[in-house]
């Protein structure tokens, strides 16, 4: 959980560095995502090094739901009796409690993202490599700038306790530790969360674009 965590991470972190070029406008995001395709050339052919990370994100991406779905049945069988009163959480907070939903919510925005972005399938104006104008023109749509903004407050509340949670995993948890873990945890997923939600909002309002 926490390896493949780890890798998805730093593909959210430099994915929204990435976007974040649409405020220098559609030149740089464009040429952006053309270097994303020449990326490696003229070592490897055109393309090959971008399907090489996609390879490894989507191997992140299924080990890390295999691993929580593992984690859930083990969960399951340390309790196969519910609790009957209402839990009385200690080490437990919000975030923690909702790692499935928050999960299943992201998992079910990349789906649809891929078909508004990538494909362009849900997104009526979308024009291959066009990627300033398909991003205009998918938020600009209110329901779609809405749902961006939800999954993206879910992700942030994800990589808020994945973030602290990894260290747990790894074995890097003591007293002495924890209060940077936390700063760590919370910047990484406010830095997340502000920088993604800033885009559809922004485009929506009509500020940028
Ligand atoms: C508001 C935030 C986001 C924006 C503006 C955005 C924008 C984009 C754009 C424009 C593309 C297509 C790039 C191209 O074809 O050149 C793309 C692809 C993609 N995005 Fe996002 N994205 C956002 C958030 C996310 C998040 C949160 C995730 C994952 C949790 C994600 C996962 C992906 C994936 C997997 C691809 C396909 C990459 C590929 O195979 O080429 N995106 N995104």
């Amino acid at each position: 959980m926490a390896v493949s965590g780890i890798v998805l991470l730093g593909f959210v972190l430099v994915h929204m560095i990435g976007n974040l070029k649409v405020y220098l406008g559609a030149e740089a995001i464009n040429r952006y995502g053309e270097w994303l395709r020449e990326l490696g050339e003229p070592a490897l052919p055109r393309t090959a090094a971008l399907w090489i990370v996609r390879a490894v994100l989507a191997g992140a991406f299924v080990a890390h739901v295999v691993a929580a779905a593992q984690l859930t049945a083990l969960n399951r069988r340390a309790r196969p009796v519910g609790y009957r009163s209402p839990r009385d959480y200690v080490a437990a907070n919000f975030a923690s409690r909702t790692m499935r939903w928050t999960g299943v919510i992201v998992a079910l925005f990349v789906v649809f993202h891929l078909l508004d972005l990538t494909w362009g399938t849900a997104n009526p104006k979308f024009v291959r490599g066009e990627v300033y104008d398909n991003m205009v023109a998918s938020f600009r749509r209110v329901p779609v700038a809405i749902a961006y903004i939800a999954a993206n407050v879910a992700l942030a509340i994800h990589i808020f306790h994945g973030a602290w949670s990894l260290f747990q995993t790894l074995g890097w948890s003591n007293p002495r530790l924890n209060p940077a873990r936390r700063w760590f945890a919370a910047g990484f997923a406010a830095v997340i969360g502000i920088g993604n939600i800033s885009m559809p909002l922004l485009i929506v309002t009509r500020v940028v674009g």
